[in-house]
């Protein structure tokens, strides 16, 4: 799939209104596993829909699981899945290999059950779980007598799962973990010994301090659900009783994840002034089993104004500057990620401490962030275990383009940078990384963030009939993450409405006003690469010669072109707009930083579109498509109102030589040309 490369922030001011949360990772993994293990078949409500969901469902498929899609059930924001379980058996002689790309929330928990229920296996992922350490738990497992080796470097990934001889598991003594690496290996643990609980209770003792406890109290509380009451001694031991056996609780729901409510938590701090109303996250609230729910006690501490109900929260913006922190963030490691950024607003340097967890996640989280703070301007220290932000004030930021080191998390809580007060563009790298536990972060941001029209960004693309601008418009803005209008389309829906309702438009003498009156109505809508109007599909309609003529034609008409005015303006959406047409540079956009104006000859203009109805098995002859080009071309030039005209400061891009790549690369590297020099 196509990632785009970077998402320019413009400078976001205020965020009011309310978002859904998507369901939460640890969970989503933790359910999927747990009723793949279980006998019986478990319908699944509200689970993620993420890269590391999907790795998890596809390794479960792999061991043999049936899995089924589910209608949404109601108040449900994500379809359903039902599970049927392997009820703790494998088939004897299963071998297989699984990717599990970079979720340590699949790999950890599979080594486990995979290395107890028997069979041949390969485990790997992409280069960096090559580097997140998994020796602490194959020690574990090779203690109880699971034979696993390493395929490359000792202490991690990829392994080698061999089955092991079950009668002469080493499962009378208490196994011992270590603590203080990850959590999930403790985890990984807890959710694969009761397969061989039959006959005797197991006990697990974490050796050195248990970081993350609130992970693991997730992972009790879900295998609570799953049957399995596991006995709690302090953090230090875990007894698993004898006779345990997964059974499915038959219907499950996910809660939102609260580490992604951190990101919405921190921008109500931030923008949400208590005069608009507060920031509103649905999906969870003070009920939520998940540890990162405490980020919004960070986030009072740092002065924000957090209510909360059963499963919602609502946050506004109350002390400002922030108050500075010194805060123990064991209990809320994903989530203080967040703080770090949020630091940059408060009166005083803020220390993060106890989060050396940091160093073994998707990245070294903080060397990552400390490089990222500084190159907005920041001064960051940091140690093996602590990091301090120091404030920035205004006029020192600085744009910036954020490493974000395929760590979701860095490319979330720098869209905080945003809100800067110098006004300074934000570049998010590889911004798809987000895909891993939250696909639409930056959809949902941009639906409550706030900003001023003329900080929206927006790039004119204008030419003649078929030059190619929709094409070369659709591929810019895809590469930068922007929306597309095609103006076009417009005035081609407003005459398919007049021509649906029988106007006569032989000559359009004093239809002005009724036909203006039809475009200011329009009820268009874009859906992806359709065109609605009203509840109809009218896609290919619109682009019938007929319409295309009638819409040359009545664009002539001032009352058109100002009925449209204020629908192409509402175009102009976060995080910026790329608008192809005739006066996109010259009326609509005329401030906008880069106008372009296609060219063509007519000549290849008229092969372009004769080789494009062709193929769709529309007939053509090449010498009237001509001659109709060349007569629309007349009009549309010589109108009085807005005629198609390139804007003074437009630049001029022939691509009658060029292929698309070409003119897409040419547009691109004249917009980078007129960013600041950091984002260059
Ligand atoms: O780009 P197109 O062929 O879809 O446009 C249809 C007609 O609409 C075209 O003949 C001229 C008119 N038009 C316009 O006058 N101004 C625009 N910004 C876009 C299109």
């Amino acid at each position: 799939m196509f990632r785009i490369p970077f998402l320019d922030l413009p400078p976001l001011r205020t965020a009011h209104g309310s978002v859904q949360l998507p369901g939460s990772k640890s969970i989503s993994n933790r359910v999927l596993l747990l009723a793949a293990l279980s006998e019986g078949r478990t319908v699944i409500h509200d689970l993620l829909d993420s890269d590391d969901t999907r790795v998890m469902l596809a390794a479960l498929r792999e061991l043999g699981c049936t899995l089924e899609t589910l209608p949404a059930a109601d108040g449900a924001i994500a379809p359903g899945l039902a599970i049927t379980g392997i009820a703790g058996r494998l088939p004897a002689g299963t071998r297989t290999q699984l990717f599990l790309g970079n979720a340590g929330t699949a790999m950890r928990p599979l080594t486990a059950a995979l290395a107890l229920l028997g069979g041949e296996f390969e485990l790997s992922g992409v280069p960096r779980m090559h580097e997140r350490p998994i020796g602490d738990l194959v020690d574990a497992l090779r203690q109880l007598g699971c034979p696993i080796d390493y395929l490359g470097n000792p202490g991690f990934p990829p392994l080698r799962i061999h089955p092991p001889d079950r009668a002469a598991l080493a499962l009378d003594q208490p196994i011992a973990v270590r603590g203080d690496v990850s959590s999930q290996f403790l985890t990984a643990l807890l959710m694969a010994l009761p397969l061989v609980a039959d006959d005797r209770d197991i006990r697990i003792d974490v050796v050195g301090d248990l970081i993350s406890k609130p992970y693991i109290d997730i992972t009790l509380k879900l295998l609570a659900r799953f049957g399995i009451a596991v006995q709690r001694e302090e953090w230090r031991r875990f007894v698993i009783p004898a006779g345990s056996r997964y059974r499915s609780p038959g219907e499950i729901h996910v809660e939102a994840d609260a580490s992604s409510a951190s990101y919405f938590i921190a921008l109500g701090a931030l923008a949400a002034p208590p005069e608009g109303g507060p920031l509103r996250i649905h999906g969870v609230g003070h009920d939520s089993i998940q540890g990162d729910i405490r980020f919004a006690e960070a986030a009072r501490a740092m002065g924000a104004q957090v209510d909360s109900g059963p499963n919602w929260l609502a946050v506004s913006r109350q002390a400002w500057p922030l108050k500075a922190i010194d805060l123990d963030c064991n209990h809320i490691p994903d989530a203080a990620m967040t703080l770090a950024v949020m630091a940059l607003y408060a009166d005083g340097p803020s220390t993060l401490r106890n989060i050396a967890s940091w160093r073994v996640k998707e990245t070294d989280r903080i060397d990552a962030m400390a490089a990222e703070l500084r190159k907005l301007g920041a001064t960051v220290e940091d140690g093996h275990d602590f990091i301090r932000v120091h404030p920035l004030p205004a006029g020192q930021w600085q744009a910036a383009a954020i490493h974000t080191y395929d760590d979701h998390r860095v490319a979330m809580c720098f869209s905080l940078a945003a809100f800067n007060p110098d006004g300074c563009t934000v570049r998010i790298l590889d911004p798809q990384c987000v895909g891993k536990t939250f696909p639409d972060y930056f959809e949902t941001l941009f639906s409550v963030a706030q900003t001023q029209q003329e900080d929206i960004p927006v790039l004119c693309i204008d030419g003649p009939t078929a030059s190619g601008k929709g094409t070369l418009t659709t591929h810019v803005a895809e590469r930068l993450g922007y929306h597309h209008l095609d103006s076009g389309s417009l005035y081609r829906l407003t005459a398919l409405m007049a021509l649906r309702q029988g106007l006569a438009l032989d000559t359009l003498d004093g239809l002005g006003p009724v036909l203006g009156d039809i475009a200011r109505r329009l009820p268009v809508q874009f859906k992806g690469d359709t065109v609605w109007l009203g509840g109809e599909d009218v896609t290919d309609a619109i682009r019938a010669e007929r319409v295309g003529n009638t819409a040359s034609r009545i664009s002539a008409l001032p009352e058109v072109r100002q009925g449209l005015y204020e629908l192409q303006h509402s175009f102009r959406r976060l995080p910026g707009l790329v608008a192809d047409g005739r006066d996109m540079g010259t009326v609509i956009f005329p401030q906008a930083p880069l106008k372009v104006f296609l060219t063509a000859s007519a000549a290849k203009r008229a092969d372009r579109r004769y080789k494009q109805l062709i193929s769709k098995g529309i007939p053509a002859t090449l010498s009237d498509l001509r001659a109709d080009l060349e007569a629309r071309d007349a009009r549309d030039t010589q109108r009085s109102t807005a005629p198609l005209k390139p804007a003074p400061d437009a630049i001029l891009l022939d691509n009658s030589e060029l292929t698309i790549e070409e003119s897409v690369d040419q547009v691109l590297s004249w917009w980078q040309d007129r960013q600041p020099a950091a984002l260059r």
